[in-house]
């Protein structure tokens, strides 16, 4: 080869682009639960040919040979899925480190013994608050007492528990009571993950944003109990992007690291990017994993900095946040390709500061008025 022939565009991609080191499977959107706060897509209910299994070990196998490393089975409620233990099986078999991300609803003793025997590494089991009242209420379920007998099945059988809680304005009051819950279920991790507002959670910000000093409070409160449990137990506290100034890297940049796959069998940079205007995503039923995410147009849209505009383009911080959130770009500047407008150099910067202003005032606090609005497919389909 000549040395000094310029690479072709793929091969420059293969040489600046690392591997799809995380795998999120989002084996279906179906779900028992109906969260105000839920991040799958409002219009989840046009899907409706989920891949099957035989798909997905193809997936499983196309992503471990392109350098996957961690499967993290999503969705809605991946248990609803009969053949998630075979999935895991596979997934172990491949060499992944796997996860089950689940509201605990469909893990009996039976399916619990036949993950494990499966392999499976790890749970991560989601409450919405530490009483039954408000549990219940924000999912839209009965569902508290079984989250309980779900964490004692998860330790009964050795594995590593993090509990995820959605925080927002409904429950970060009673934050204490949800890390002593946690602490006395015995997990080992807690991800008190402030809500961010996309799908469910931005048709609902009025209700859920919490105030600036809830949260201040939320976070003194977090670091007391992080001091009074020491070692027994991680706590993970994740602010919302509205009360920052400069925005997250989202997804580790896109592209660079996150590979999602919905369960229609869609390929995505991240779970909400479907609904970004004018962008075509591949599917897995008729693109192999390595071409998805190195040579097509999707992932690479935003790769590299040749897409980015002003401010982003001469920021000196650019490497470091890689422009923020594409997805909350068009949401909020209407403009995947803007700068997120939690950047507070962004020209749209103002709607965010809007959104924080009015979640301090008190009649916008108390919006009975104007019902949240539960996840579930007659919504959906409303909303499609
Ligand atoms: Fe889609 Fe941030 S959620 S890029």
């Amino acid at each position: 080869m000549d040395a000094g022939a310029p690479l072709d565009p793929r091969a420059q991609i293969a040489a600046t682009v690392g591997p799809p080191l995380w795998l999120l499977a989002e084996i279906t959107y179906r779900c028992p639960l109906h969260c105000a706060f839920c991040y799958n897509p409002t219009d989840f209910a046009a899907t409706n040919d989920e891949l099957g299994t035989d798909d997905w070990l193809r997936v499983l196998r196309e992503a471990r040979a392109a350098g996957s490393v961690q499967c993290a089975f999503s969705g809605g409620e991946p248990l609803l899925r009969d053949d998630l233990a075979v999935l895991v099986a596979e997934a172990r078999r491949l060499g992944f480190y796997t996860n089950l991300l689940t509201s605990g609803v469909g893990l009996t003793e039976a399916r619990a013994s036949a993950l494990k025997a499966a392999g499976l590494d790890h749970i991560q089991l989601s409450f919405q608050d530490s009483t039954r009242e408000l549990n219940d209420f924000l999912s839209h379920t009965r569902t508290f007492d079984l989250k309980q007998r779900v964490a004692a099945t998860i330790k009964a059988n050795g594995w590593p528990m993090v509990m995820n809680c959605v925080i927002h304005r409904l429950n970060i009051d009673y934050i204490e009571n949800i890390i002593d819950m946690a602490v006395e279920l015995g997990a080992e991790y807690l991800e008190l993950a402030n809500s961010q507002y996309y799908s469910w959670a931005l048709l609902n910000r009025d209700h859920l944003l919490p105030s600036r000093e809830q949260i201040e409070r939320a976070e003194r409160i977090t670091n007391e109990r992080r001091r009074r449990y020491g070692e027994r137990i991680r706590i993970f506290f994740v602010v919302p992007d509205y009360y920052e100034t400069r925005p997250k890297k989202c997804m580790n940049g896109w592209g660079s690291v996150f590979l999602t796959v919905t369960p229609d069998g869609t390929a995505l940079p991240c779970h909400t990017a479907k609904m970004l205007p004018g962008m075509s995503f591949p599917n897995v039923r008729g693109m192999g994993v390595r071409e998805i995410w190195y040579d097509s147009p999707g992932f690479n849209r935003f790769r590299g900095d040749g897409w980015m505009q002003e401010p982003c383009r001469t920021c000196p911080e650019k490497e470091k946040d890689r422009g923020g959130c594409r997805c909350q770009a068009y949401l909020l500047a209407g403009d995947a390709a803007a700068v997120d407008p939690v950047c507070d150099k962004s020209p749209a910067h103002r709607k965010v500061l809007e959104a924080v202003e009015r979640a301090q005032r008190p009649d916008v606090c108390a919006v009975r008025e104007m019902p949240l609005i539960f996840r579930g497919p007659a919504e959906s389909k409303r909303l499609i």
